[in-house]
């Protein structure tokens, strides 16, 4: 692991947590649904004491866990994803397939995806590591041996068939693979897509014919592995463009259409419209907006150009439409709130949803901001909030589905939310339906949560 002076995200909102713990029977203010019983769990980096990896991206994963049962909040935990890099064996970049090769050996620090049964941690350069119920690491899993590339952290379940679609992106060709895995982990098509260059591809898309790729201005430069930090940086020479590809497609199908420059991390949710247009609706960057949380991580600021001094805004959604008949684009912001993490059903992937749930942007953090969980209507255009008290950031708000459910917005939104003086974290339980009425319950966790990237539910009957 790179090691450098200890960087600035090592104090305030993300700064890692020393050790492992448990807590049990934890105090709940208001009233958890009862039908919230399974497990919340949320990923992020978490250097080992002593490492000081130089970007925020690199930090050992761990993943926390929360146990809801009947209106109980069983237990709280936290535990280091056990690669072996956790042991002080540095993952091999050169032979990323050999025994300790990256493929194997990464930080499993990003998200976490439920599917076929098994949990799985995900970091984007390398496969899986699954974990139990109970927060232990089991290993790599690397889809019986067919899996032959790194995995995205963003892989897509059709909703229907439990199809998992997703991709691995890398330094070298190809720089993008394609693959489509069964709903019982069979990879059944894997097709190299043909990109310019290596960009950073942190997220992609599904429609309910399409797979959307994002080939956007932040490129791999070597110059940069020289130095400390994650080697990508903006560059105002790369063209961007959005693909367009039929699921279960090869390269040769992939319609590309040039777009604004900008950069998304994470994209809501794709679809169809009724016109069979693509539309997708992403949290995205301008370059000074960019550079601004970047470098706030540890990443390299863009280098063809002078830092923008100009007051940035972030990431907000924005929305692209895309139609393959006439080829035309349109594109325009949504809204001008700096958020992230943009969430929908998933109930709704790839098929069209009106509301998308996301937490106004942490970095940087303003000492005078209140951040919020948000709610987007995107027909009505309005935007509502629960605001937090000052000091406190909100983790990724996950919505989970009401037993009843069946309005699109019916349901529950789960969010870590962490206050870094208190040295205090929750868990809180909103309602979906209306984010401005506040927590119907909030779960008091032992300490603190570094800020970090992806949750998930895990529901005891799926
Ligand atoms: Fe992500």
């Amino acid at each position: 692991m790179t090691t450098v002076d200890r960087p600035a995200y090592f104090d305030g909102f993300m700064a890692p947590v020393p050790d492992e713990i448990e807590a049990v029977e934890l105090e709940v203010t208001g009233t958890l649904p009862p039908e919230l019983t399974g497990r919340y769990f949320r990923n992020g980096p978490n250097p080992l004491p002593g490492s000081y990896p130089a970007h925020n991206f690199m930090g050992q994963g761990m993943l926390h866990g929360v146990r809801l049962e009947n209106g109980r909040a069983g237990w709280y935990r936290n535990r280091w994803l056990r690669t072996p890099l956790l042991d002080g064996v540095r993952p091999d970049h050169v032979n990323p397939h050999g025994p300790n090769g990256v493929l194997r050996n990464n930080t499993a620090n990003t998200s976490v995806l439920h599917h076929d049964g098994r949990i799985l941690t995900l970091a984007e350069n390398g496969f899986p590591t699954e974990v139990t119920g109970e927060l232990g690491t089991v290993g790599p899993f690397d889809f019986g041996g067919m899996l032959k590339t790194a995995m995205t952290a963003h892989p897509k379940v059709d909703p229907v068939t439990g199809e998992l679609h997703f991709f691995g992106y890398g330094v070298t060709p190809p720089f993008l693979t394609y693959h489509v895995a069964t709903a019982d982990s069979r990879i059944v098509h894997s097709a190299e897509i043909e990109m310019p260059a290596a960009t950073m591809m942190h997220d992609f898309a599904i429609t309910e014919h399409h797979v959307v790729w994002l080939d956007l201005p932040v490129v791999f430069d070597f110059e940069l592995t020289r130095r400390p930090g994650f080697p990508y940086r903006w560059s105002e020479q790369h063209r961007p463009r959005i693909g367009v590809m039929p699921r279960h497609g090869r390269s040769q199908d992939v319609r590309w259409f040039d777009v604004q420059p900008g950069y998304t991390f994470h994209v809501g949710n794709a679809f169809e419209d009724a016109l069979g247009r693509v539309v997708i609706d992403a949290v995205a960057y301008n370059a000074a907006g960019f550079n601004e949380v970047w470098t706030g991580v540890g990443g390299h600021p863009n280098l063809d150009t002078a830092l923008s001094t100009a007051p940035s805004l972030g990431g907000s959604l924005y929305r692209w439409t895309l139609d393959l008949t006439t080829g035309a684009v349109s594109e325009h912001p949504l809204d001008d709130l700096p958020i992230e993490f943009p969430t929908v059903n998933d109930e709704r992937t790839g098929l069209g949803t009106r509301y998308v749930y996301a937490v106004s942007n942490a970095l940087p953090l303003d000492e005078s901001r209140r951040l919020a969980v948000v709610k987007y209507d995107t027909t009505t255009g309005e935007r509502t909030s629960h605001m937090l008290g000052q000091g406190w950031v909100p983790g990724e708000a996950e919505f989970v589905p009401a037993a009843d459910g069946a309005g699109e917005d019916n349901g529950w939104l789960l969010s870590i939310v962490s206050h870094e003086a208190a040295n205090t974290a929750e868990l809180l339980v909103l309602d979906a339906s209306d984010v401005t009425a506040g927590p119907v319950a909030s779960v008091r966790l032992p300490r603190r949560v570094p800020w970090g990237y992806h949750g998930a539910w895990i529901a005891d009957e799926a």
